[in-house]
């Protein structure tokens, strides 16, 4: 028993917690990612999986991206990606619809299978239904010869390492990172992309380990941040392009881990309902970063401070007007807009770890949830 619990302390490195151990990892679970794929002096990604079936994925009419949870959030990102930077359209589904509404499947559609584990039961399913209707399915897995990763035609292991904290955190980044070079690598051959815009992009995704480390360092802010709203009965996030996936997965980290009713929204879209929510009791997390659309989410800050809500900001370093509306901001380095959720993401994870731990929760291990869902 002794034994046990002093092994599983070397495990956590220091740390708590697994879930705080694996936040910290991401600049170096990016830049495993990315190492050895990317030459950025050269201007040249290579990815054997892209690489052996470059004319299908260049030819794709279409992206159909497939995945559960938090790997589905890391999925729209790659939505936003896609179809910026490839032109290719893509449409994101939960597995557990796609595979159950007689979806249309052509053969020289691409499908993308994003999965932490591997092992998630309504992803193989899906992929199993691509298959038979022929189209080519790209694996994005962690668990390095996981049964995902067996079943689909090729694919990219995002390097993460082991993620042991049942809530998803350097997954999700890394899985950004690894959709973000497969599109970077098809938007240069597509030439949907300039040159110097690739070289460009490159050097930037090597500076975001670097950024996510400044990101970090907010740690104790969001502490306090988290113990101003751990008792909260509901919280709402909001966030526009490519931040409205990481709304969405703010919101899960919080209701996986602390329980806290969380809803994510894409910003505009809170006049459609969310609105009416909207009180002192609500602390709304807005994402609000220079790039994204920022007058428009400006404005939606506005509305929340009319009706009293309790705003905090995610913005650009130096930001001054949410600064000036906001009740409390966090700051974050800046960056290209396609990249930013790898960012953003970073104090969204903190906010809900601290609430965790203050409100005495089983962080790495939250009640009815499982690392990997193998049943349907
Ligand atoms: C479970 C986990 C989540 C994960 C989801 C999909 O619900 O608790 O963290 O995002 O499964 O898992 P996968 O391994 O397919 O990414």
């Amino acid at each position: 028993q002794e034994l046990q619990i002093n092994l599983e302390q070397i495990e956590k490195g220091g740390y708590d917690h697994f879930m705080l151990k694996e936040i910290y990892e991401q600049p170096s679970a990016i830049s495993d990612t990315y190492r050895g794929r990317m030459r950025v002096a050269e201007g040249i990604i290579k990815m054997a999986g892209i690489d052996d079936n470059l004319a299908k994925l260049l030819n794709a009419k279409r992206i159909i991206i497939i995945a559960c949870g938090t790997s589905w959030h890391a999925g729209l990102v790659a939505e936003y990606i896609f179809e910026e930077l490839v032109r290719i359209p893509v449409e994101v589904e939960y597995a557990s619809e796609f595979r159950y509404r007689n979806p249309v499947i052509h053969a020289d559609d691409v499908v993308i299978a994003i999965s932490q584990s591997g092992e998630t039961a309504d992803t193989m399913a899906a992929i199993k239904l691509a298959k038979e209707n022929r189209a080519f399915v790209f694996g994005v897995c962690n668990v390095v010869g996981s049964s995902i990763s067996r079943e689909t035609h090729a694919g990219a292991y995002t390097h993460a390492g082991p993620e042991i904290g049942v809530a998803s955190t350097k997954a999700f980044t890394t899985q950004i990172t690894v959709l973000a070079l497969i599109a970077l690598k098809l938007a240069e051959r597509k030439g949907t992309i300039s040159n110097s815009s690739f070289h460009y992009y490159l050097q930037e995704l090597e500076r975001i380990p670097e950024k996510v480390k400044a990101a970090l360092e907010s740690n104790e802010h969001i502490k306090y941040i988290a113990d101003t709203y751990k008792n909260a009965k509901n919280f709402l996030y909001l966030g526009r392009g490519y931040n409205f996936p990481v709304a969405l997965e703010g919101a899960l980290k919080l209701k996986e881990i602390s329980y806290i009713h969380a809803e994510g929204y894409p910003a505009a879209e809170m006049k459609h309902g969310p609105i009416a929510l909207i009180d002192e009791q609500m602390p709304v997390v807005v994402i609000a970063t220079k790039k994204g659309h920022y007058e428009k989410v400006v404005s939606n800050i506005q509305e929340i401070k009319s009706r009293k809500g309790k705003i905090i900001g995610i913005v650009t370093e130096g930001d001054v007007t949410v600064k000036e509306l906001a009740d409390h901001v966090i700051e974050i380095p800046e960056t290209e807009e396609f990249l930013t959720p790898l960012l953003t993401t970073i104090p969204l994870q903190l906010l809900s770890y601290h609430i965790a731990v203050m409100l005495d929760k089983n962080v790495d291990q939250p009640r009815n949830l499982a690392k990997s869902v193998t049943v349907e």
